[in-house]
């Protein structure tokens, strides 16, 4: 199977993290983890330059989100603000904690999808959300929103008495900036979140971690834990961040295949939209969506395709390894050829 439905990287692991793995030993089982929380806070912050104080971690980037809608704003009447076209999760979480939910759209344009920020400012005046959610890159549109769209819509925030929160899941693939750490240090009401699951190719690992300026205090205490993660996690996230060279160099290839499926799939009439994450949204006449659906199956190779809502129509490709990308341009474009040629093999 070739899977480039969950927006993995398919290139795996650094080399020092596989020598963490050769090198488990049996006390890493028995024992707790010895320096927990100080050596991966304080290694996080010799990264990020954000202190220790102001980080928190998860069982993946998914846990701390959780945490946060549980964790903040009136129990009763909780709100949150967010792009329609957005990962369909937020909405699942917002319902579990009965929040309202209001939307503002991104504007589809020619080959991008782009952050309405003049809208979800109207939005925040006029509902005051508890939370504004802003996912950057976006999952599944691929578009980051501007330095200052952030920027406008975190100083609105103060007003609105809102708290924001900036995922960062897909952090890395567009360069390594971290203009964002700027807003956690200016703003005591804004947490941006990263994860270890997707530039550092550890999504079964299961860690993720935030900067959250001090009005998250109270989630910040909630948050850690006496014990901690097991030591085997603990030394694969600091392998991973030592290997920051063989990950932008992953990047770099996953960004010269981002624009060969652009033109290999434009080329076969899709829409193909830019991204700058590690996967691309592609819109698909309906005459191909069944077909290939079934094909792709058929052949092993999964993609996220939406048959309904605000990205109706579409799929969702995960920039897998180059030869995994060969076989799947290679088989989406003769799918379409075979539709447009009436082929047989297709009924
Ligand atoms: C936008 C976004 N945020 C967060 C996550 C969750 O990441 P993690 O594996 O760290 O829980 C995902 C996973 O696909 C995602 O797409």
């Amino acid at each position: 199977m070739i899977y480039l439905d969950k927006n993995e990287n398919q290139y795996g692991p650094s080399e020092k993290c596989k020598e963490v793995i050769k090198n488990i030993t049996l006390e890493m089982f028995n024992s707790y983890s010895r320096g927990y929380p100080k050596k991966i806070l304080n290694r996080l912050e010799k990264e990020f330059g954000v202190p220790g104080d102001k980080i928190l971690l998860g069982y993946g980037a998914e846990d701390i989100l959780k945490q946060v809608f549980y964790f903040v704003g009136d129990h009763q009447k909780k709100s949150i603000l967010m792009a329609r076209q957005a990962w369909w999760y937020y909405n699942a979480i917002a319902e579990e904690v009965n929040a309202e939910i209001h939307y503002f759209d991104m504007v589809e344009k020619k080959h991008s999808f782009e952050y309405d920020a003049a809208r979800a400012i109207e939005l925040m005046e006029k509902h005051r959300p508890t939370i504004v959610l802003i996912c950057s890159p976006n999952n599944p549109t691929g578009n980051s929103i501007s330095r200052s769209d952030l920027k406008k819509i975190v100083k609105k925030s103060i007003s609105t008495n809102s708290f924001i929160i900036i995922d960062e899941a897909y952090w890395g693939y567009d360069g390594t900036s971290n203009h964002s750490l700027k807003l956690v240090k200016d703003y005591n009401n804004v947490l941006v979140l990263r994860t270890f699951s997707k530039f550092y190719a550890l999504a079964g690992l299961r860690i993720g971690f935030g900067f959250a300026g001090s009005q998250f205090t109270d989630l910040i205490k909630f948050n850690m834990r006496y014990l901690g993660f097991n030591s085997i996690s603990e030394h694969l996230t600091f392998s991973a961040l030592d290997s920051k060279k063989y990950y932008l160099k992953i990047a770099k290839l996953v960004n010269h295949d981002k624009k060969r499926y652009f033109k290999e799939l434009t080329s076969v009439g899709l829409k193909v939209f830019k991204s700058e994450a590690n996967f691309i949204l592609v819109k698909i006449p309906e005459k191909y969506i069944e077909p290939l659906k079934t094909e792709l199956q058929k052949e092993g190779v999964l993609v996220r395709f939406f048959d309904k809502g605000a990205v109706k129509n579409t799929a969702r490709i995960t920039i897998g390894t180059v030869e995994q990308n060969d076989i799947a341009i290679e088989l989406i474009k003769a799918i379409i050829e075979g539709v447009d040629n009436n082929e047989r093999w297709l009924e």
